[in-house]
């Protein structure tokens, strides 16, 4: 069972213009909100692609459709479901290795899940203690521990700077580099405690506690989320049908500023200088803004789920 609670789960299907028989991908399983309302909406004659790259979160979508089956299929044949673990990076093979050229849906909910942030063995929430993996797919990869006992101390700020906007990211990262000279940094509260020591008390007394960017920084860098994430835009604008959707929901702004300026540069037509008489760059837009400003949650979702007041979704249609 997932405690994951989805996020826009109605404003994205709706966004999606879904239909029976439809081929749609979701990129980010998770806990299977949004994948469950899609099986809903294409029906017995669609497929769904499910992709994540953590395996528990396969592991517990591939129960649900065989409880599903069991139980009468509950209204959809689970047999469209095809479950991948992979980094949505890859979407072009992982799409080429299921035959499937063109798809008329992409979502995709950024971050990670409720049940990855609860596991204490993943080390992502500074609440409880683990040891500093991070990595949503631990088949591969370095972990938190190892970016903060191996990386220069440029290398450590830039990332707390730009992945956390981190205000107090050299005195945090100073006393980082110290105390790994004498013992390696291994264990959560270890690392709250020596961001505690490091900024001014009135920062710990915010509403947002004080470790908060320091951790969501060393994630986004253990799983190489923006890199992903440009990657994974362009191949889904590629492989949309013409008429075919694409969502993206993010949490943090430099996701959301990626994802804005992305669809915006894919939606430009003619580039040509205003002085020229006629087009000369021959460039046409790719996809049509459905979204031009965000989509954010109501404050019902926030009150019942506060996880959600950071989400933005946006959604561009391909031509
Ligand atoms: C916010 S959760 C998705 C929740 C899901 N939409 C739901 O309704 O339950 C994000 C999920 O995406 C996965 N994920 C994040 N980045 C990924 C990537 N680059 N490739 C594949 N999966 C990724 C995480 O492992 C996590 O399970």
């Amino acid at each position: 069972m997932s405690i994951h609670k989805s996020v826009l789960v109605e404003e994205t299907v709706d966004a999606l213009k879904l239909k029976k028989g439809m081929v749609v991908v979701d990129a980010t399983l998770g806990g299977g909100g949004h994948s469950r309302e899609i099986l809903k909406k294409i029906g017995n004659t669609g497929t769904l692609a499910a992709i994540d790259q953590d395996e528990e979160a396969l592991k517990r979508f591939a129960k649900f459709t065989d409880d599903a089956k069991e139980a009468g299929g509950s209204g959809t044949k689970m047999t469209n479901v095809c479950l991948i673990h992979d980094n949505f990076k890859n979407l072009k093979n992982i799409l080429a290795d299921l035959k499937i050229e063109k798809v008329d849906a992409i979502l995709a909910d950024l971050g990670i899940s409720s049940d990855q942030l609860e596991d204490e063995s993943r080390g992502i929430s500074f609440q409880s203690e683990g040891f500093l993996d991070m990595r949503m797919d631990r088949s591969k990869g370095i972990t938190a521990a190892d970016v903060l006992n191996t990386y220069k101390e440029d290398e450590l700020k830039k990332i707390l700077r730009e992945y956390g906007n981190e205000q107090y990211a050299n005195s945090i990262v100073r006393k980082i580099v110290a105390r790994r000279k004498e013992k390696p940094v291994t264990w959560t509260s270890e690392l709250v405690e020596l961001i505690g020591n490091s900024v001014p008390s009135a920062y710990k007394h915010k509403k947002i506690h004080y470790a908060t960017k320091t951790f969501q920084a060393l994630r986004i860098e253990v799983n190489r989320e923006l890199e992903a994430l440009e990657s994974f835009l362009s191949q889904a604008i590629e492989t949309l049908k013409p008429g075919g959707r694409l969502a993206i929901i993010t949490f943090h702004s430099g996701e959301d500023s990626l994802v804005k300026h992305t669809f915006r540069e894919n939606a430009r037509g003619c580039i040509c200088p205003s002085e020229f008489p006629v087009c000369r760059c021959h460039r046409t837009p790719k996809v049509k803004l459905i979204t031009r400003k965000p989509i954010a949650p109501g404050e019902d979702e926030i009150s019942k789920n506060p996880r959600a007041r950071s989400a933005k979704l946006r959604v561009i249609e391909k031509i």
